[in-house]
């Protein structure tokens, strides 16, 4: 039986057994059953309500009501970079598909390119009159207190928002948009902000060549809200047992400093990133063509080429930001959205595929009708 043929089977099944409830609490009413009866028939019309109040529930999804993004505007090209390591253009490129990075410059901090990317979407909410009653930020690269999610609470005086950060590496900004899903769906809320935000610069040892190249600064935000449209049809995130060692912080020098085991996270990546689209869309018999774009975390533009061989998905499909924002972490899914939706490719009612792997090792999927 396909997807929408069950839930709508389950609908029906479940508008049946309401409306008996009904009829049955109807007769209860109109006779005059005494205490007992009294009681029995509250209870039946509790049960009633409940049901009413999950079918409603059940309509409500998780949606992207509008985006931004935020990056610094310093640039350090490849060629800024064979200046000062011993690597070339044609090396990074080839390996990896980047070109450029932005780099924060001293007027930036995570906190402000946070701050930065959320103003549009605080215009929006307060436009249309919703308040904001979560802040999510998805970050491995703050160390701040409060959290980055408190800041921009008193930035824009958002005040009794359920406020933190959340670290999960590079899969952070779907562990997020996990998140903010159970509390528009289990705590009826309405609008959400959630961000990733990554200063990779200030943890890259800048003289090791096979990790400086890879990365860069900068942020996105979603602001989300109920819909019973569009939105959220599927999302789930995990992570592994036995990843720490090969993509981690280690204190270098009073510092902390990132350091990989390149060519076994790009093995586990390809293959922890086609587990988790595959997974996620056979567990919810969705077909892989109905996707339009695949909007994924932008490590290496070969990771990305493997991924869409095995999944069988055509690489046109791919959102690809890589070539000018290198890898920003938890920031690099909602700066892809942000610019694909910007630049007209992605638009309202596409079929989307988020996909993220990072250290931990951690990993998400989400598919989400824009
Ligand atoms: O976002 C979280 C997840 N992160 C990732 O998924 C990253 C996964 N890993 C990768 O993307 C790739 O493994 C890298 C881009 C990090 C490295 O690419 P690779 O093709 O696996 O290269 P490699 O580590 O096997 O190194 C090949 C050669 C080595 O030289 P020799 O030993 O063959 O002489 C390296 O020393 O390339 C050399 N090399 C470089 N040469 C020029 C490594 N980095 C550089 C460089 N420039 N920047």
């Amino acid at each position: 039986m396909s997807f929408s043929l069950k839930m709508m089977n389950n609908n029906k099944s479940q508008s049946n057994r309401i409306q008996s409830v009904k009829m049955e609490s109807a007769k209860m009413k109109s006779a005059n059953t005494g205490y007992y009866g009294q009681k029995l028939y509250r209870k039946h019309l509790h049960l009633y309500i409940n049901e009413k109040s999950q079918r409603n529930n059940m309509k409500q999804k998780t949606s992207i009501l509008a985006l931004a993004s935020y990056l610094p505007d310093k640039k350090i090209t490849n060629q800024d970079l064979e200046k000062i390591l011993d690597t070339s253009n044609e090396w990074i490129v080839k390996r990896t598909g980047i070109a450029n990075r932005h780099i924060m410059t001293d007027q930036d901090t995570v906190t402000s390119m946070a701050i930065s990317n959320c103003a549009p979407l605080i215009e929006i909410a307060a436009k249309e009159k919703r308040a904001i009653t979560s802040v999510i930020v998805a970050t491995s690269t703050s160390l701040t207190m409060p959290s980055i999610a408190c800041q921009v609470c008193n930035h824009y005086d958002i005040d009794n928002a359920f406020a933190f950060d959340v670290n999960a590496a590079c899969s952070g900004f779907i562990y997020a948009l996990n998140l903010a899903n159970d509390r528009i769906k289990n705590h009826q809320e309405d609008c959400i902000l959630v961000i990733g935000v990554d200063a990779m610069s200030q943890i890259i040892d800048w003289k090791d060549r096979s990790t400086a190249v890879l990365f860069g600064d900068g942020s996105g935000a979603v602001l989300l809200n109920r819909s019973d449209r569009s939105g959220l049809v599927a999302i789930k995130c995990g992570s592994s047992a036995n990843g720490s060692e090969m993509l981690k912080t280690e204190s270098k020098n009073g510092q902390s400093q990132l350091t990989m085991q390149g060519k076994e996270v790009f093995k586990y990546a390809v293959e922890k990133l086609f587990q988790a689209a595959s997974n996620l869309l056979s567990e919810h018999h969705i077909d892989v063509e109905s996707i339009d774009w695949i909007v994924p975390h932008q490590a290496n533009i070969r990771i990305l080429q493997q991924l869409m061989k095995k999944l069988c998905i055509p690489e046109h499909k791919l959102i690809l930001t890589l070539k000018n924002h290198a890898n920003t972490s938890a920031a690099s899914i909602p700066l892809a959205l942000d610019s694909a939706t910007k630049s007209g490719k992605i638009k309202r009612g596409d079929r989307l595929l988020f996909l993220a792997f990072g250290a931990g090792f951690t990993w998400g999927a989400a598919i989400l009708d824009y």
